[in-house]
């Protein structure tokens, strides 16, 4: 269903309540998601952005009735991922010949996805379509936020900025706008997003952040392509983005472990209470990770100025999940983190030593060697392991 937005704008994307996923199983969307696209009707009537591919048909046939396909002079794809391009085969074949404006990098994911020779018009940062009634839209390219392909598209005289994935949120939601949602919700979902997705970019956006902000263009919307529209104070994300694009971290430190007898687990939970006992005010959190969301779990190491990793050793190495966890932390390049280990042993021990090897790897300071018990451990080893965790609260 077609919902206004300001003027001429209107929104003309798909909620998705069921989202359980997405980027296969990569990313969880608890919450859902939508897939935003948007509609402007000027002198010219542009299609900008589409939906996954599972509501296709749905998304034409709601854009026929709402339109007329053939009324659409131009399309703009700003990414050429399927969440957003989904539609195009379905909707192309209906108009075929139809310009679509994109960059060159999204002629190729959209040739390479879709093998389709469509009327590809390539757009670059400052480019400019007049679209009547004295508006025009300008594109903005933003590569690697977060695919080589990704653009923005702003328009003016409505001072709306279709940013497509930067700023968004995988928040199911009816009420299209920020101020009409519930904003505790709204703010976990934007920085589960940001951590999960964003932070490998993190230096790459603080300059496209710089440039955006030099161009003095006057931003009312931030229309994203998932979850909300910023239009309360819009710039309160960027402000957002700015700060969490910057080495973001709080006065916290996360403790993520897998556990085979509960060994590790006792662990865990002596060094939380050590850093508890030597520092009051610093946040301390405590995963298994075989129990919790592993994008959850990201977005807190995200959020802490250090991990503490456990896993018992299990033939010579460790955990799986855990050698998996370091790997993900390793892709989203976090910068100025510190980090050491922990884990029970029966017979030969190399866990620690495994993981400070691969969380060094991964880019995280390895302040200390770490602490190992051996057997599930006894009154003297938990009081120890107590004091490791004092001793980590207080390193600076
Ligand atoms: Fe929402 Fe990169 O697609």
């Amino acid at each position: 269903m077609k919902k206004l937005i300001k003027n001429n704008i209107s929104w003309v994307g798909k909620v998705d309540w069921e989202l359980e996923t997405i980027h296969g199983e990569e990313y969880s969307t608890k919450k859902g998601s939508t897939y935003n696209a948007y509609l402007v009707q000027e002198e010219k009537t542009v299609l900008i952005d589409t939906v996954q591919t599972l509501f296709a048909e749905e998304f034409v046939d709601n854009l026929d009735k709402e339109v007329g396909l053939d009324n659409i002079d131009f399309i703009i794809a700003n990414h050429g991922e399927v969440d957003h391009s989904g539609a195009l085969p379905a909707l192309m074949k209906r108009i075929p010949g139809k310009p679509i404006y994109c960059t060159a990098n999204a002629v190729k994911s959209l040739k390479g996805q879709y093998h389709q020779d469509w009327n590809f018009q390539v757009v670059k940062t400052g480019d400019k379509i007049d679209i009547g009634n004295g508006k025009s839209l300008i594109f903005i390219e933003m590569p690697m936020l977060h695919w080589p392909d990704s653009m923005a598209t702003y328009m003016t005289e409505d001072n709306v900025l279709f940013s497509n994935d930067a700023f968004g949120q995988h928040f199911a939601t009816e009420k299209i706008f920020n101020d009409l949602v519930d904003h505790c919700e709204l703010s976990n979902e934007a920085l589960k997003y940001y951590s999960n997705i964003l932070t490998p970019f993190s230096a790459i956006l603080r300059k496209k952040l710089n440039e955006i902000i030099s161009f003095n263009l006057p931003i009312d919307i931030i229309a994203t392509s998932h979850g909300v529209v910023w239009r309360d104070n819009p710039m309160q994300i960027v402000e957002k983005y700015i700060q969490w694009s910057n080495d973001y971290m709080e006065n916290q430190i996360t403790i993520v472990y897998d556990t085979m007898w509960n060994c590790t687990r006792t662990m865990a939970e002596r060094i939380a209470e050590g850093i508890e006992l030597a520092d009051p005010e610093v946040v301390v959190k405590v995963y298994n990770l075989s129990k919790n969301d592993i994008n959850d779990v990201i977005m807190e190491v995200f959020k802490s100025k250090m991990v503490v990793l456990g896993s018992p050793t299990v033939v010579s190495g460790i955990i799986h999940g855990i050698a998996g966890f370091i790997q993900m932390m390793k892709e989203m390049k976090f910068k100025g983190k510190k980090a050491t280990s922990f884990g029970c042993y029966g017979w030969s021990g190399e866990s620690v030593k495994v993981m400070n090897e691969l969380l060094t790897d991964a880019g995280f300071d390895v302040f200390d060697e770490g602490i190992r018990s051996q057997w599930n451990p006894d009154e003297d080893a938990e009081a120890a392991i107590v004091e490791f965790g004092k001793k980590i609260a207080l390193t600076d």
